[in-house]
């Protein structure tokens, strides 16, 4: 109450549920993709690269300011992000770096132009330990030595060019698959990297990359091999959809107890949450590059797990929370990947009155304790955005605060949902 009463003076939203959704909607270009994307850009030099449907997001503007401290030159508008010139520094201030993960892409993309870089320890979400370990050992299989001192991360390779390496990875994580990835670019001879990441976001990464002419094969498999290249070169790229948006925007139809059709999307994305939806009974078809909701009455309890692409999405967990509460079953949630993300279901047994229980990894929520309105607050993306969803099946009014974490991921989600009927402000 202390914690609610202090928010007060902060933006917040409010949503008056129990409306049902209907219409045609779709999501920004990929937070994630654009942010390693941008990241990896350090890596011009005499060359311009243009990247369109960037999403609108504070990530990206910290992204970008970030690139303008080590001297790249770079014109954001709109969705477009054109960046050229080359690197002048390889020193990074906390303002930026701080504040979100991908940052820590620059290791990747600054050492094997300079040799070195200083870069803060990242932020992000806190959704539990974020170790860099599994980082910390690729630089060192290139012979780069890390320092971690006073929340900032000093690393020096031992000469330049780097030389190729093959590398296991202990864990598919995401990010250190990029920093791999980037390092052996220009990375002398054969780098091979095992147990990698097969997010989409990597996928599209590489072709970036590609197209700018690096020499990676096996993206999307788990064994990535890259050709050492001497130069990038110029090249344009769209960024791919967000299909953690469009995974929101599916669900907050569904929420709502509506039908409608998510557009401009690639479903094979989303096949994990598809395939939930319709073992809970929901009827989805899906289209070349659309996921259509015709029904969204849920007749099971349902067991979602958590897993690496192409498994269930950490990321979709909180937001696949709220089925549960459609259904007088019990449901059980498992995350594999963050096993502490559950901050969503804390706010919602707290301050909604959901029936949760928390053990290890898991949670179990009984369906059969209806939800009412109350005041909540989302401390992260997909918190932020599973609470504003389950706002949408509550006949009452819920307040959510924490406004500026749907920022740092979502451009106008707000609209998205108004476009289909949705009785929301922002105050
Ligand atoms: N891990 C380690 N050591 C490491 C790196 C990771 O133990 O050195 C562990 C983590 O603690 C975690 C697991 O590996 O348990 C997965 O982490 P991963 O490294 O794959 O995550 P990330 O690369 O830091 C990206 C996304 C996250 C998303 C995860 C998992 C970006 C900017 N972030 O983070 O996105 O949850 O992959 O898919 O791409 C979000 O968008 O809301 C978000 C948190």
């Amino acid at each position: 109450m202390k914690q609610q009463l202090a928010n007060m003076s902060e933006p917040c939203i409010v949503v008056s549920g129990g409306k049902k959704l209907n219409g045609v909607v779709k999501p920004d270009g990929a937070k994630n993709a654009s942010l390693i994307q941008i990241a990896a850009l350090a890596l011009v030099e005499d060359c311009f690269v243009t990247l369109t449907n960037v999403p609108g997001i504070t990530d990206v503007e910290d992204e970008v300011e970030m690139l303008r401290e080590v001297g790249i030159h770079v014109k954001h508008h709109d969705d477009e992000v054109v960046v050229s010139g080359s690197l002048k520094a390889f020193e990074f201030s906390k303002t930026y770096g701080s504040k979100i993960r991908a940052s820590l892409a620059f290791l990747g993309s600054v050492i094997p132009k300079k040799g070195e870089v200083i870069l803060p320890m990242p932020g992000g979400d806190k959704i539990g330990p974020r170790p860099i370990d599994i980082h910390v050992d690729i630089m060192n299989a290139f012979g780069i030595d890390v320092e971690i001192k006073g929340q900032m991360i000093h690393a020096k390779a031992k000469k330049l060019p780097l030389e190729g390496q093959t590398i296991y990875l202990r864990f598919p994580s995401v990010l250190a698959t990029v920093n791999g990835i980037l390092l052996g670019v220009h990375a002398k001879g054969k780098t091979v990297l095992h147990n990698v990441a097969k997010e989409p976001e990597i996928v599209d990464l590489t072709n970036l990359l590609v197209k700018m002419g690096a020499n990676i094969r096996g993206v999307g498999t788990d064994k990535i091999t890259i050709e050492g290249v001497e130069k990038l070169h110029t090249t344009y790229h769209e960024v791919m959809p967000d299909r953690l948006e469009a995974g929101a925007l599916l669900m907050a139809i569904v929420m709502s107890g509506g039908t409608g059709t998510v557009e401009k999307t690639i479903p094979e994305h989303n096949e994990p949450l598809i395939d939930i939806l319709r073992q809970v009974g929901a009827t989805i078809e899906v289209e070349e590059d659309k996921i259509i909701v015709l029904e969204s009455s849920i007749k099971d309890g349902f067991q979602a797990i958590t897993r690496p692409f192409p498994g269930l999405a950490t990321d979709i967990q909180p937001i696949i929370t709220p089925l549960a509460f459609k259904h007088m079953g019990i449901s059980k949630i498992t995350d594999t990947v963050h096993p502490h993300r559950f901050d969503h279901a804390n706010e919602m047994k707290i301050h909604l009155g959901a029936e949760i229980d928390k053990v290890d990894n898991a949670i179990y929520v009984n369906g059969q304790k209806p939800l009412h309105g109350g005041i909540v607050t989302g401390r992260d993306i997909r918190s932020a955005v599973s609470l504003i969803n389950t706002a949408l099946s509550i006949d009452d009014e819920v307040t959510i605060f924490g406004v500026e974490h749907l920022s740092r991921g979502h451009s106008k989600y707000l609209d998205k949902l108004r476009s289909m009927g949705a009785e929301i402000t922002l105050k």
